[in-house]
């Protein structure tokens, strides 16, 4: 890996262990349920999960009695996944692995998951490269993207104009949300590739004003830009306002009720060639 790939690598992953993402991966957790039952991991499979965060896939894929290792490229989240994995009694590997070079040999794995994770690494045709690789002919790839168009994708969208500026062939995140994209990436690596989209309910701020104030205060992502705005005043308060607009808009409850969001995100399920 180049100076500038390391250098990249360790911001990547001090943005990510800023704040208090395992907050935010409780609420979105149900996504990552959903990917472990889509994917049908059983006893005696060896499964991958990549960019795992505090283990909300891992965790349950091995309380079904599979073997898994959880990896990540921020390793600062397994200390809350340990915990975790301890208190539901499930048992699990742990390693830290960039998403885009996977230290696995290939076809090691029986299913290769990835809830709103890999989607985050910023060389699209590396990770799928990389997810296939590890793969086992026969064995189960899937993901789970924020859509271009949900709530989230939208939400990137108005953070990108905000953020520092992306690395040289950087892919915006949430395009892993679009079927045009995963089929280019993935489709010629699978006999079969299964593209659905759902929603996540999510209640659990009571105003968008809290829903904003979350994500400021607890989502690296957005801590990184709160960083990059630094003390321009009116940027920050541009940023601010159109920030809270957007969680206005899409809030779906109505007057006086607490703030229901539903974020679309992209269910993919491959099956290795
Ligand atoms: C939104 S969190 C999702 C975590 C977890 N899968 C979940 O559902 O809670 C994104 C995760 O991607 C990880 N990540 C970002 N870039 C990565 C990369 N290049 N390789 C591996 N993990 C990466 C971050 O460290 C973070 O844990």
């Amino acid at each position: 890996m180049s100076a500038t790939d390391t250098t990249l690598k360790q911001r990547h992953r001090a943005m990510w262990a800023s704040g208090d993402y395992p907050t935010i991966a409780h609420i979105v957790a149900p996504v990552s349920e959903h990917l472990v039952r889509a994917c049908g991991v059983r006893e005696g499979q060896r499964v991958l999960d990549v960019a795992a965060g505090t283990g909300s896939s891992a965790i349950p894929a091995a309380k079904t009695g599979a073997q898994v290792i959880a990896s990540d490229l921020t390793p600062e989240f397994f200390d809350v996944g340990r915990a975790a994995a301890a208190e539901a009694g499930a048992e699990l590997e742990w390693m830290q692995a960039d998403a885009e070079a996977l230290p696995f040999d290939a076809t090691s794995f029986d299913v290769v998951l990835s809830a709103i994770g890999a989607m985050f690494a910023p060389h699209h045709d590396a990770v799928a490269r990389e997810l296939l690789r590890v793969t086992k002919p026969g064995g189960t790839i899937a993901m789970a993207n924020w859509t271009p168009e949900g709530v989230i994708g939208q939400t990137f969208k108005l953070l990108g104009q905000y953020a520092p500026p992306p690395p040289p062939g950087a892919q915006p995140p949430p395009l892993w949300g679009s079927e045009d994209h995963v089929r280019e990436l993935l489709g010629d690596g699978c006999s079969e590739l299964r593209l659905e989209r759902h929603t996540l309910d999510v209640t659990a701020f009571p105003t968008p004003r809290d829903a904003v104030g979350t994500f400021r205060e607890k989502y690296g992502p957005t801590i990184a830009i709160l960083n990059h705005i630094g003390d321009d005043a009116d940027r920050l308060a541009e940023f601010d306002r159109r920030y809270l607009e957007l969680a206005e808009r899409t809030n779906l409850a109505g007057e006086g009720e607490p703030a229901r969001y539903e974020y679309e995100y992209l269910l993919v399920v491959g099956t290795r060639a």
